[in-house]
């Protein structure tokens, strides 16, 4: 799991262990977080990373393999901080150039390495699955900061062209597109978009961590047939 100590990657987690997983999640500052999430579940493995390093993803794939005997599914569930201007702007000029990167690094790229550093790992398994957790703005058009849109985009892409080339070694490759959730990255969301949102959400309200992980738990532990899909879990937005 990369990215276990945010809101829908330690609910994930929790799902994923109560499911009878054993689990290897990374961290980068959320040291208290992750150790209070270790202590949650039997036998988690904490391994922090630094995700926008290629070399410290690849590490933590090595080090989850070695740590639990093998490895079947991988979950991202990390992203990166927007570094949203304080009055809660989403303009396109408060993006800069090392903003781009490392939303793009952590949402994104991290993903590319870390499954490229699996497919042996997946094939002495017999096989993998991969979820990634997207955006609904990935699979509907809602106002999005560019840089979070655009690392969505290419985690949509990567589903389909990852689903293509490894089902033939039974691995199934799919995204998770959560709408607001009621906490974790959201803070970063303009109250005005926020308010919008719950107009044209069917539920009338933002969706929780567990019921993100409840869909995770569903592609990671018990599909055996979809793949390359991008599934909406936005309350019917
Ligand atoms: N919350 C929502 O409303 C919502 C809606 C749609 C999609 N999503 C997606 O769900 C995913 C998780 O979001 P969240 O709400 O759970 O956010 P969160 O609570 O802020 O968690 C973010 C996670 O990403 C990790 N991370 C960030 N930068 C990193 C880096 N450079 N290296 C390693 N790890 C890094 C954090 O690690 P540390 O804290 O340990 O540093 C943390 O585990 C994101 O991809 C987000 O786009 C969230």
């Amino acid at each position: 799991m990369l990215g276990g100590s945010g809101t829908v990657g330690s609910a994930v987690c929790e799902a994923l262990a109560g499911a009878g997983a054993v689990v290897a999640f990374t961290f980068l500052h959320g040291e208290d977080r992750a150790a209070a999430l270790a202590a949650r579940i039997t036998g988690a493995v904490a391994l922090r990373a630094d995700l926008v390093q290629p070399a410290e993803v690849e590490a933590a794939v090595d080090r989850a393999e070695a740590a639990l005997g093998g490895v079947d599914v991988l979950v991202h569930a990390a992203g990166a901080s927007l570094g949203a201007p304080p009055d809660g702007r989403l303009p396109l000029a408060a993006v800069d150039v090392a903003a781009w990167d490392r939303v793009m690094a952590v949402n994104a790229r991290a993903v590319f390495v870390a499954v490229r550093r699996l497919v042996p790992v997946f094939e002495r398994a017999g096989g993998g699955e991969v979820v990634l957790i997207g955006s609904v703005d990935a699979v509907k058009p809602i106002a999005a900061p560019v840089h979070h849109a655009a690392s969505k985009a290419a985690l949509r892409g990567m589903t389909a062209s990852l689903a293509k080339e490894l089902g033939p070694h039974n691995v199934r490759v799919n995204m998770v597109a959560p709408g607001l959730l009621e906490a974790g990255l959201s803070r970063e969301v303009p109250e005005e978009l926020r308010r919008e949102y719950l107009k044209h959400s069917g539920a009338r309200r933002f969706g929780k961590a567990a019921e993100i992980a409840t869909l995770v738990r569903f592609l990671a532990m018990e599909n055996t047939y979809v793949t390359g899909q991008a599934l909406a879990a936005d309350g019917g937005l």
